[in-house]
């Protein structure tokens, strides 16, 4: 009886475990390992990526983007001026190796970008012959799109074309080929890589007059033909800018023109910015001081929630508007990486990121995971 007993209870706690185990292995297999994973059903999670991610040289970085992100933005190698060094000459070594990374981790891949005043080679300025100009800006895109084709999913074909009260930036573009230039950019695009999205990509695209702006260009450019998959709103925040209220009243005026929505830059700062500085134009420079770098060894905690409370603020709303938005692109994958260190004064410290810079996940990030996998 005894015995019968014991058995009994074998083959029960056999059962047990038999029934359990299955449960216990599955739900590791799918459990969520980066924020790619959590944001899955919702949308791309991205990081723009430096020449030391691209060459996998930062091993702590590579972990980190192959865990983490499923989107890939180069931050440098592909503007003009390291790209086409030249008339005739063309860089393509890291632009390739960036390609050839994001492939083989099965990447959303980005190119940025086709056509920006920032960052251009100085050949380009030189340019005195208007057909001469029209010509090498065609031969830009052909190249370079037509390389890429099939490869890349996507390009930011014009950067940054608008002043801040909407209307179009006196960029050598503007002055050299006249308004056609943007219509020219998008069809130059479509022909050299007719399935890659394309989009029109700028910073605050959330401010009302050049929200306007933005709309109307994008219109404008429907209107005369050209496919136009995307708007890029770039979104270099800080803590109190733009407002949620603004961010969701952006979101639905550009959706409305019948596009993806994505935020393609997102990092916010939390020092203090220059003066009534605004924005990301990239010529601004300012002198530094002490009072401008507060937090040069450490954040706050304080300062640590109040970002992590702008971040949740932010991905609530992207996440109430995830059937709009298609990706959301973070400018850097660490604290350490982000040109906010250097822009717009030198040799500040910042902290707009959710990995630090010993790539470890701040409170941001763990408010991130919790938002879709609360514990
Ligand atoms: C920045 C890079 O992060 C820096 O490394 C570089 O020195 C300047 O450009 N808007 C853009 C990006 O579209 O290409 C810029 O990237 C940041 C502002």
């Amino acid at each position: 009886m005894k015995a019968q007993t014991t058995l009994l209870l074998m083959v029960l706690l056999s059962a047990w475990i038999a029934g359990c185990s299955p449960k216990v292995t599955e739900s590791r297999e799918v459990l969520p390992q980066g924020m790619d994973d959590f944001y899955a059903e919702d949308f791309h999670i991205g990081a723009a990526i430096n020449r030391a991610q691209i060459l996998q040289t930062d091993s702590m970085a590579a972990q980190l983007l192959k865990q983490e992100f499923n989107s890939i933005t180069p931050e440098n190698i592909m503007k003009w001026m390291y790209i086409h060094p030249g008339p005739d000459s063309f860089n393509f070594d890291m632009a390739d190796r960036f390609i050839n990374l994001g492939e083989s981790q099965d990447k959303f891949i980005v190119g940025h970008t086709l056509v920006w005043h920032s960052q251009l080679a100085p050949w380009v300025e030189s340019i005195i012959d208007d057909k001469i100009f029209e010509a090498s800006f065609d031969t830009h895109i052909q190249e370079i799109a037509g390389r890429y084709a099939g490869k890349i999913d996507a390009w930011d074909v014009v950067n940054e074309a608008l002043n801040e009260d909407g209307s179009l930036r006196k960029s050598i573009f503007l002055e050299k080929m006249g308004e056609d230039y943007l219509s020219r950019a998008f069809k130059q695009a479509a022909g050299a890589d007719p399935n890659a999205e394309l989009y029109y990509n700028d910073y605050n695209l959330c401010q009302e007059k050049k929200r306007a702006g933005a709309i109307a260009l994008i219109k404008q450019l429907q209107e005369d033909g050209c496919k136009v998959d995307g708007v890029g709103i770039q979104a270099h925040w800080s803590l109190l800018g733009p407002s949620i209220e603004e961010i969701e009243e952006s979101i639905l005026e550009y959706s409305a023109l019948g596009i993806k929505v994505m935020f393609t830059e997102l990092d916010v700062t939390v020092l203090p910015n220059p003066w009534d500085l605004q924005g990301a134009e990239v010529s601004q420079n300012y002198e530094g001081s002490p009072f401008m770098n507060p937090y040069p060894e450490a954040l706050p905690d304080s300062v640590q929630e109040a970002l992590a409370k702008r971040y949740e603020d932010i991905f609530m709303l992207f996440l109430k508007h995830k059937d709009k938005i298609s990706r959301v692109t973070f400018w850097g994958v660490h604290d350490g990486q982000s040109w906010l260190n250097g822009w717009p004064i030198k040799g500040r410290t910042n902290y707009p990121l959710i990995f630090d810079r010993n790539y470890q996940p701040k409170k941001a990030y763990e408010i991130l995971r919790i938002l879709k996998i609360p514990s």
